[in-house]
């Protein structure tokens, strides 16, 4: 099946409400078990990055996760933004700087970070080397990397059985926007060729039916090649 684009930033006042009110337990919890996982538990304590933050689910999860770490949470949506800044509690306030910025455009307060991390935001660029430009340009050698996003099925029959499958009790809103994101999603090869276009070495493992996990670390070798 032909990738099918969504809008690339998701700014309708009633689709943010509804994402932002969604139940993404399960997924954004694997997320972070898995993203701990792959820094070998180790207690990170430094700033990490996180690309197209959408409401700060994640960013929160992460900041409550790593006590002593701090987070830069980007989105080109001023609506999520706003809505991320009013939902963060405020045991981690403190700790998430959120970020108005579009990919790969924006421009960081930092010019480094030990961390990058996005989840669910590489289906909605319609050019996916927004993303791996952004990461090469924001990591240092050692960096670690961890994307998490969905994948697009065969067929807009399987979409159709996955949303079945996993939203049925979820308003109509969520569903179309799981369908429509399904439909956006790349397929294993092509984030492969995507990562071979942007000299990045990352691996990447298809973690279920629907998710795509892809980590790596940043090899100080990359940074001789790109000057
Ligand atoms: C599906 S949401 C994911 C939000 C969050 N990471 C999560 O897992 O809940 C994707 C987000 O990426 C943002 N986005 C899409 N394209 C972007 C771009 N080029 N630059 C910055 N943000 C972008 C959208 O506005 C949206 O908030």
């Amino acid at each position: 099946m032909k990738r099918v684009l969504e809008p690339e930033l998701m700014e309708d006042e009633g689709q943010v409400q509804c994402y932002a009110q969604a139940n993404f337990d399960a997924p954004h919890s694997q997320f972070i078990t898995r993203l701990s996982h792959f820094i070998n538990g180790a207690p990170f304590s430094g700033v990490a990055l996180d690309l197209g933050c959408g409401p700060g689910d994640i960013s929160c999860r992460f900041a409550r996760h790593f006590t002593l770490s701090k987070v830069h949470a980007v989105d080109g949506s001023e609506a999520m933004i706003t809505m991320a800044r009013q939902q963060t509690p405020d045991d981690v306030n403190r700790r998430i700087r959120y970020i108005l910025g579009m990919l790969p455009d924006v421009m960081l307060p930092q010019s480094s970070y030990e961390l990058i991390f996005s989840n669910s935001l590489l289906h909605h660029l319609h050019d996916p080397q927004a993303l791996w430009q952004v990461i090469k340009k924001y990591a240092k050698p050692g960096t670690h990397v961890v994307i998490m996003d969905l994948l697009r099925p065969d067929s807009s029959e399987a979409a159709h059985a996955l949303v079945n499958t996993y939203a049925e009790n979820e308003p109509e809103i969520l569903q179309d926007d799981f369908y429509n994101s399904l439909l956006a999603a790349f397929t294993v090869p092509e984030i492969k060729q995507q990562l071979k276009q942007a000299g990045l070495d990352l691996e990447i493992e298809q973690i279920s039916d629907r998710h795509v996990f892809i980590s790596g670390i940043i090899p100080g070798a990359y940074f001789t090649k790109w000057t």
